[in-house]
């Protein structure tokens, strides 16, 4: 199978330095080697982890108070082009972020190639202990990586090209085909989002209510067969046992095997068209170093079980070698 790899280096979407390096340090502990020679998979792209750096502009206020606006914004659409590319194509997109904030550029580009290529809406199955739908007006932080899905819910909009006024109708999604798996730190204007617009939501409360099996079926029902998926993940939708290095850690989460399951299931319905992987930053390392190479390891395991790492059940631990 075809697979365009976008590496993103773009830590703009937040305050913590260090993001930008997680497409490295996944790419250098093996992931992309793997999903070629363990998979199959034969890669698409340019060898380039992007920092976009052209696209940074030296000055960059405020704007409707989000923080580093116009970095966000360009850097957004340049990923849309990337993965939107591929995605026309025909092929599986992967994006190793960076920050959340990316997916304004990840998902607003298979939108659209969907849209063009099978002329259908695509689902959003977004993993995180957050929500990431304020507005700019809802955010405490000013953050952009807490409001991707407000813009492209269109939620939020902004007719400035220079402020995300480049999104089309073709690049958004609708709320009625977007499902949250793992939310655990919902902001009070979030929630509210959430209630008003009828969004599906399963928190960490409901995993242990059901079990994450059970959770599954039920996100995957919401959605429906046959349509196309995009996976957000957020590596913070591990607990942090798993995932200790990421900019905005919440005790209380998935375990590393609810998040490889979740990954499994998705690649399992046949119809995944593009995954992201978002928020490692191995600078932030608690306990030294290992850390930062558990949580990269975390993430490179999530990858591999979107991209099919697993099919049969009982060879499961036996092929779990490493
Ligand atoms: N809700 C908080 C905010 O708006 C935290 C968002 C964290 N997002 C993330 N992608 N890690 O700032
Ligand atoms: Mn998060
Ligand atoms: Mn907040
Ligand atoms: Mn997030």
């Amino acid at each position: 199978e075809e697979l365009g790899v976008v590496a993103v280096g773009f830590s703009g979407g937040q305050c913590k330095p260090g993001v930008d390096a997680a497409p490295s340090a996944l790419i250098e502990s093996g992931l992309l080697s793997q999903l070629h020679s363990e998979l199959g998979y034969k890669l698409h792209g340019d060898d380039q982890v992007h920092l976009y750096t052209d696209l940074v502009p030296a000055d960059d206020p405020p704007f409707r108070d989000m923080k580093n606006p116009r970095a966000v914004s360009s850097v957004t659409k340049r990923i849309a082009d990337q993965v939107y590319t591929h995605a026309k194509e025909g092929r599986l997109v992967l994006t190793l972020g960076g920050d959340h904030s990316i997916a304004i550029g990840t998902i607003g580009g298979t939108a659209k190639a969907i849209r063009e290529r099978l002329g259908r809406e695509m689902a959003v199955i977004w993993v995180d202990a957050h929500a990431d739908i304020n507005s700019p007006e809802s955010s405490a932080s000013g953050n952009i990586h807490g409001m991707p899905v407000s813009f492209l819910t269109g939620l939020s909009r902004e007719d400035n090209e220079d402020f995300f006024g480049w999104l089309r109708p073709e690049n958004l999604i609708s709320v009625k085909k977007l499902v949250y798996i793992g939310l655990r730190d919902v902001d009070p204007g979030e929630k509210r989002i959430l209630r008003e617009n009828g969004i599906k939501a399963f928190s960490m409360f409901d995993i242990d209510r059901h079990g994450i099996g059970r959770v599954m079926e039920m996100a995957l029902g919401h959605i429906g067969t046959d349509t196309p998926i995009h996976l957000s993940f957020d590596v913070d939708a591990l607990d942090p046992m798993w995932a200790p290095s990421t900019g905005t850690p919440v005790r209380g989460g998935l375990t590393l095997r609810e998040g490889d399951y979740i990954c499994e299931c998705v690649h399992e319905t046949g119809s995944l068209v593009a995954v992201d992987l978002v928020e490692v930053n191995p600078s932030l390392a608690p306990a030294n170093d290992i850390g930062a190479h558990e949580t990269v390891r975390a993430g490179c395991s999530l990858v591999r079980c979107a991209l099919g790492e697993i099919t049969s059940g009982s060879l499961v631990y036996e092929r779990r070698v490493e």
